[in-house]
């Protein structure tokens, strides 16, 4: 098999260990892997990664040393020509003529929606990895690069209660997240956050500013409140405001994490994850499977329809939410 490999959509820590591990398994397993640099776009554009010898086809050295390197040695960007028909003729012509048999793209929402459009035109298999900090692909437990999000976002929360306890104040900390408050959850409960506001539950202001004023009675001298950028009241500074012309007890400041969550070395738990689906997206292939996403669910692999993945963003479990708030005494 010719297996063209690319990263679509916001980078993740972890990508560069799911490209290691799909050329990896694709080489020993007899195949080509023809790395596609900048996703959809390089597709389009005919921009193959090129080996030491200056060939479209990706060798076993050409991954050695990036297991732990963030970002993507493919490079990725968003592509909205693959939004139009003519687009996505295109990128399946590309792919004819080039003689690659199937794909694996690696990324988020968006990548599975181009996938989707793509097939629709291109007779070759397609099975994607999922590659997103966000955690909102339903289907899997979670998503490469998210772990390690979690983990930046958790070391920026510890610095920020220095200086928010110190001061006696209470810090707004905002993560990325367009729909999901995977991040913000998560990293509120392993940095002792007391407040998530995140688009799975309604963030009532009043009521946060009454449980403000509780917080203070009861002696609490700082807090920090972990605020998804897709929160349905706005950022960070929105919330602020809210809280400000609501009676907030204490002084308030915003710290906005943005890009720093999407760099940097994968944490284990991404290496392993990223391993463990590329090398599957490559069996999938093997075995003849195309038009899914492969998961793990449980520490083992799965394959998941796309329609599944995407058909609705990965709930936060409410059981989570309630530890939050048990927690935030
Ligand atoms: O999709 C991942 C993500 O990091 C989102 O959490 C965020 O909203 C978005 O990408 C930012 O994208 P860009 O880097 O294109 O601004």
């Amino acid at each position: 098999m010719r297996i063209g490999l690319f990263c679509s959509g916001g980078d993740a820590p972890g990508m560069n260990a799911c490209i290691r591990a799909v050329v990896r398994a694709a080489v020993t397993g007899g195949h080509e892997v023809v790395g596609i640099r900048r996703g959809y776009q390089g597709l389009l554009e005919e921009d193959f990664h090129r080996n030491a010898q200056g060939q479209p086809r990706m060798t076993l050295r050409c991954v050695s040393n990036i297991l732990q390197r963030g970002g993507t040695i493919l490079h990725t960007s968003r592509c909205p020509t693959m939004l139009q028909e003519e687009g996505q003729r295109r990128a399946a012509e590309v792919l004819q003529r080039h003689g690659i048999d199937a794909l694996i793209p690696i990324g988020g929402d968006g990548t599975i929606r181009g996938a989707m459009a793509l097939s629709r035109f291109y007779a070759g298999r397609i099975v994607s990895c999922p590659g997103t900090i966000d955690n909102d692909l339903c289907g899997t437990d979670a998503t490469i690069g998210f772990y390690t999000a979690v983990s930046t976002a958790v070391e920026a929360m510890d610095k920020v209660r220095d200086t928010a306890e110190s001061h006696e104040r209470l810090f707004l900390i905002e993560v990325m997240g367009r729909h999901s408050g995977y991040i913000a959850l998560y990293s509120a409960l392993a940095g002792g956050a007391e407040i998530a506001c995140i688009p799975e539950t309604p963030t009532d202001i009043p009521a946060i500013v009454e449980q403000l004023i509780a917080m203070k009675a009861r002696g609490k001298t700082s807090v920090l409140m972990m605020v998804a950028e897709g929160d349905e009241l706005g950022g960070a500074y929105d919330i602020q405001r809210l809280l400000e012309q609501n009676g907030c007890p204490y002084g308030t400041r915003v710290v906005v994490l943005g890009h720093l969550q999407r760099g940097g070395c994968p944490v284990p738990e991404d290496r392993l994850l990223a391993l463990q689906l590329g090398s599957y997206a490559v069996e999938c292939l093997e075995q003849g499977h195309s038009g899914c996403m492969v998961g793990v669910r449980n520490g083992r692999p799965v394959r998941v329809p796309w329609e599944e993945a995407i058909a609705q963003h990965h709930l936060v479990p409410p059981e989570l939410v309630r530890l939050l708030e048990a927690m935030a005494r």
